[in-house]
């Protein structure tokens, strides 16, 4: 059986709003509780984490893992504008404690995709007002718990905006022209099926007129911009300003910080002739044009879940007959490898898989899935590429955003109705590898 080095970060990772519960200052919180909402329940007490942290992170010492990836609230910490709060803050202290007495180094990421609903209100990750609103929030942060860090994720997915504008783009076309004939050819007719995070773009878009009023009343603001709305290019850009400003304060205040952000990649696969210029250019707009805003930050978070396949007339549906996932992607691990050497030949930093996992009942095919992944990624080791980590999501089952909870990552099951943990198999096989 393969071994990862005792100083490969091998562990599990979530985010605050998937998993803690009751976020109430939060842009998500906001819109799950809207008459037209495009989240199909609202994530109420998640699964707790908040309150139970303690229990969930001695299941992952006992199973042998030695880091923890988890996300900082900015809406909690920074409930109102310029108005921070203690009592979170120290919360977060508790946790950071807490890893280390268990023998597990933290690795925060500053913001997961929740923002605070009065970021939204200035005109959110479209507003050129929030790279310093970050700056301003990661300073705090840092101030307080700087020392106690090693590792940290800026922004996650940071490429998410851009990916999910031009799937809607697509889809929209596909919509408007195609859809009859995509179908009759058995093509793909499920959007969301092809963007690495649980969201129901075919009801945003459907809803769309009717939100505009709602938004008024609950951000003040028609249209909402938050970090999984459809990016412009400046707002793209914007996110790397927000990345590069948090890095340059988190360099001054507690520069032994190991600093990097995170971002969603597919295994780009040219399946068909004349597909290539089609892969390529997905591979520019996921990850290429980032190079400049991130080349020379300590590490890069890589976050895969599946690929995607190109002829020439674009994208293709996956083979049939694949197995697909409950998110409606195909089950492929072997796309981890194929996108740590694709990333390893330009960014010059440390690679770290901050996510990478699959949503499925059936955990036998969860050990299938990290076996292949992890073999994945030894092969990249042994040949030279500094893979420093692998955080498989997620430690549990939890909140798949706008998809609710029906989409089960988790090496942890959670009965949410007393919030008991029941650890599956695959935590422990997970374990193993050290
Ligand atoms: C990536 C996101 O970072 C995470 O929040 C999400 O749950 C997983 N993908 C699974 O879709």
């Amino acid at each position: 059986m393969i071994k990862f080095s005792k100083d490969f970060l091998l562990g599990a990772a979530t985010a605050a709003h998937q998993v803690e519960g009751n976020n109430t200052n939060s842009d998500c919180w906001a819109m799950e509780h809207m008459e037209h909402t495009s989240y199909a329940e609202p994530s109420l007490d998640a699964v707790d984490h908040y309150n139970r942290y303690k229990e969930d992170i001695k299941l992952m010492a006992k199973a042998g893992l030695n880091t923890y990836r988890f996300s900082l609230e900015w809406a909690r910490i920074e409930p109102e504008e310029g108005h921070f709060n203690e009592e979170a803050i120290e919360h977060y202290r508790d946790v950071i404690r807490c890893c280390k007495e268990n023998g597990i180094e933290p690795m925060v990421t500053l913001h997961h995709f929740s923002s605070p609903v009065w970021l939204i209100g200035k005109g959110g990750w479209e507003a050129t007002s929030t790279v310093e609103d970050f700056a301003r929030y990661t300073r705090y942060v840092i101030e307080k718990l700087g020392s106690e860090l090693h590792y940290v994720c800026t922004i996650n997915e940071a490429n998410m905006g851009l990916q999910i504008a031009a799937i809607a783009e697509r889809y929209k076309r596909q919509m408007m022209a195609q859809m009859a004939k995509v179908q009759a050819a058995g093509g793909k007719d499920d959007a969301d099926g092809t963007v690495q995070v649980g969201i129901n773009l075919q009801k945003m878009m459907a809803d769309q007129q009717a939100t505009a009023e709602e938004n008024k009343k609950v951000f003040g603001v028609e249209k909402v911009e938050n970090f999984t709305s459809m990016r412009t290019k400046e707002g793209d850009i914007l996110v790397m300003k927000a990345h590069q400003a948090a890095k340059a304060v988190i360099k001054e205040l507690a520069p032994h910080i190991q600093v990097g952000l995170t971002l969603s990649l597919h295994d780009m696969q040219v399946a068909e002739e004349g597909g290539e210029p089609f892969a390529e250019k997905e591979w520019e707009d996921e990850f290429t044009h980032y190079l400049p805003y991130i080349q020379g930050d300590d590490f890069l978070g890589v976050q895969n879940y599946t690929r995607s396949l190109f002829g020439p007339n674009g994208g293709l549906p996956y083979p049939e007959g694949a197995e697909m996932t409950q998110m409606n992607y195909e089950f492929y691990p072997e796309a981890l490898e194929h996108v740590i050497r694709k990333v390893a030949k330009d960014f010059k930093g440390d690679l770290i898989v901050t996510e990478n996992g699959v949503a499925t009942s059936d955990d036998s095919r969860r050990i299938a899935f990290i076996e292949k992944a992890l073999a994945g990624v030894k092969n990249c080791i042994d040949d030279g590429i500094p893979v420093k980590g692998y955080c498989h999501w997620s430690l549990m089952d939890n909140f798949e955003w706008q998809k609710g909870y029906s989409m089960t990552f988790g090496l942890i099951a959670v009965d949410r109705t007393t919030q008991t943990r029941i650890p599956k198999e695959s935590l422990f096989y997970l374990g193993s590898f050290r």
